[in-house]
């Protein structure tokens, strides 16, 4: 499956992604992922970033509330047009284009930061995104990422619960499988029952590399690991929010922040 492949299918969800995740049905974004990436993120302000894989912008409007001036990019067309119209209501000066995140159409050393939420492990060629974000960041500059947890969300993954409904642990497999392109089909699972049936499922192609890949990939692109994170609900949350419990018992998603060296 090649970059057009990926986008087609991207362009194909984009219309009820947009619409279900600004009615709040993302919530693994809005109550966990997004809130710890956000935490771990150096302050930004005043600073040139790149939002790679933007989707509807939700994650690039904080970026640029926390004061950074953003550029964002995504391969799906209505995601970028959702996002613009978006910027038109409520300006933050966010510049969205298309682009490909293996492709990225800036000049070199042109940002000071990069992120990307939850995109990286959704392209065919993951060793030449991170190459291209390296190639955009300035000197110093630095790359935060969120992908799904390469061995905890492999490409086979079941949450088992004891009779009584609770979480006791997380059974995961296919973890050595070169999986390239592999169509995972789902819904927002926090959608209700009505909302989910009126739709067709996302098809989201799958390109699951293991830990070790990224680590080998990252050094390939000349960048430097200097933060890890595993972002997980507390006991209390996983009572009042049962649907994020499984990260209580595992992590369900990886944040990563790497850094181009100052002399590059
Ligand atoms: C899981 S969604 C995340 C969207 C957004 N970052 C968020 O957190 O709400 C993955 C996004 O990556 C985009 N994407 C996939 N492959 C891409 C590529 N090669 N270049 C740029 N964007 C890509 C998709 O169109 C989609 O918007």
């Amino acid at each position: 499956m090649d970059s057009a492949d990926v986008a087609a299918c991207w362009e194909a969800n984009a219309e009820t992604w947009t619409r279900h995740a600004r009615a709040g049905y993302d919530l693994y974004r809005d109550a966990l992922n997004t809130p710890a990436f956000l935490a771990n993120l150096p302050d930004i302000a005043g600073l040139d970033g790149l939002d790679i894989g933007c989707g509807e912008g939700s994650n690039t409007r904080k970026l640029a509330e926390a004061g950074a001036r953003m550029t964002a990019v995504d391969i799906a067309p209505t995601f970028i047009r959702h996002a613009q119209e978006t910027e038109m209501q409520a300006p933050l000066g966010i510049a969205y284009r298309e682009g490909d995140g293996t492709a990225l159409p800036f000049a070199d050393a042109s940002f000071d930061f990069a992120t990307a939420f939850m995109s990286m492990m959704d392209m065919p060629r993951q060793d030449k995104a991170l190459a291209e974000a390296a190639r955009v960041l300035r000197p110093g500059g630095f790359l935060q990422f969120s992908i799904l947890h390469p061995c905890f969300a492999p490409p086979y993954r079941k949450v088992l619960r004891d009779e009584a409904g609770t979480i006791r642990g997380i059974e995961v497999g296919r973890y050595f499988d070169g999986v390239d392109g592999e169509i995972e089909t789902w819904r927002f699972g926090a959608a209700p029952a009505e909302v989910k049936a009126s739709v067709e499922p996302f098809r989201v192609p799958r390109f699951h590399r293991t830990l070790s890949e990224w680590v080998a990939m990252i050094v390939s692109a000349g960048l430097t690991i200097e933060h890890m994170a595993e972002p997980r609900v507390d006991a209390e949350t996983a009572q009042a929010q049962p649907y994020l419990a499984d990260t209580h018992i595992a992590p369900l998603f990886l944040h990563i922040r790497v850094r181009k060296s100052a002399a590059a």
